[in-house]
């Protein structure tokens, strides 16, 4: 019997590799890059959730295929869930520069004593014209500086709770086993498995 396909709205590569292992080749994952969707998708909603349904309603609307999309936030509880949707282009609007994102959150912190935050992922699935959505949060603290020396965005700050180390210091296999994005994607395989889709 031939695969079911379903896209992921995404050509990142780890992201790919990563549910595609969880799916244990069940389904083929097709990346934007497979189905020739070159454009950028616009992300201008308020919310994660609005912003991975944008994604995969255009993917479902344009090109006929089921998809999810997925949107990550880092909102901290002291700067009133800022970063939030705005997470990737936290310091300069116009562009993604994770330094200074990561600069100017620390800054931001800076005489704070209440350094509480949280991931959130967000998946939006769109299958037969059907939307769900799944979330995965890991709850933690910002640490006083940079620490560590793997992963990428915020993970030198970011501390996830009960662990005293910093994402960027735990290690990628650590943190792809507890992490927000491992979470979401958890919630959504289970979906994929449990309805046989
Ligand atoms: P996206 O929705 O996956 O593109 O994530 C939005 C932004 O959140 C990224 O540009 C990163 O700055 C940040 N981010 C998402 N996931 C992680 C993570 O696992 N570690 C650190 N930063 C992350």
């Amino acid at each position: 019997m031939k695969k079911k396909k379903i896209v992921f709205a995404t050509n990142n590569a780890h992201k790919l590799a990563e549910i595609r292992s969880m799916l244990k080749g069940k389904m083929e994952i097709l990346s934007l890059r497979d189905i020739d969707c070159h454009g950028d998708i616009p992300e201008t909603a308020d919310t994660l959730e609005e912003n991975a349904l944008i994604k995969a309603r255009f993917v479902y609307t344009h090109y006929g295929y089921d998809c999810f999309a997925d949107d990550t936030g880092l909102e901290v509880k002291a700067l009133g869930g800022a970063p939030g949707v705005h997470t990737a282009r936290y310091a300069y609007p116009d562009r993604q520069d994770p330094e200074a994102n990561t600069r100017k959150l620390l800054a931001e912190l800076k005489d704070k004593t209440d350094r509480s935050a949280r991931f959130r992922t967000v998946i939006a699935l769109i299958e037969k014209g059907n939307e769900h959505l799944f979330e995965g949060v890991v709850e933690g603290i910002i640490a006083t500086e940079e620490r560590g020396t793997e992963g990428f965005g915020y993970d030198p700050v970011f501390a996830p709770e009960n662990t005293g180390k910093t994402f960027a210091e735990l290690g990628v296999e650590i943190k792809n086993r507890i992490s927000h994005r491992a979470r979401a994607v958890q919630q959504l395989c289970d979906f994929l498995n449990e309805n046989d889709l």
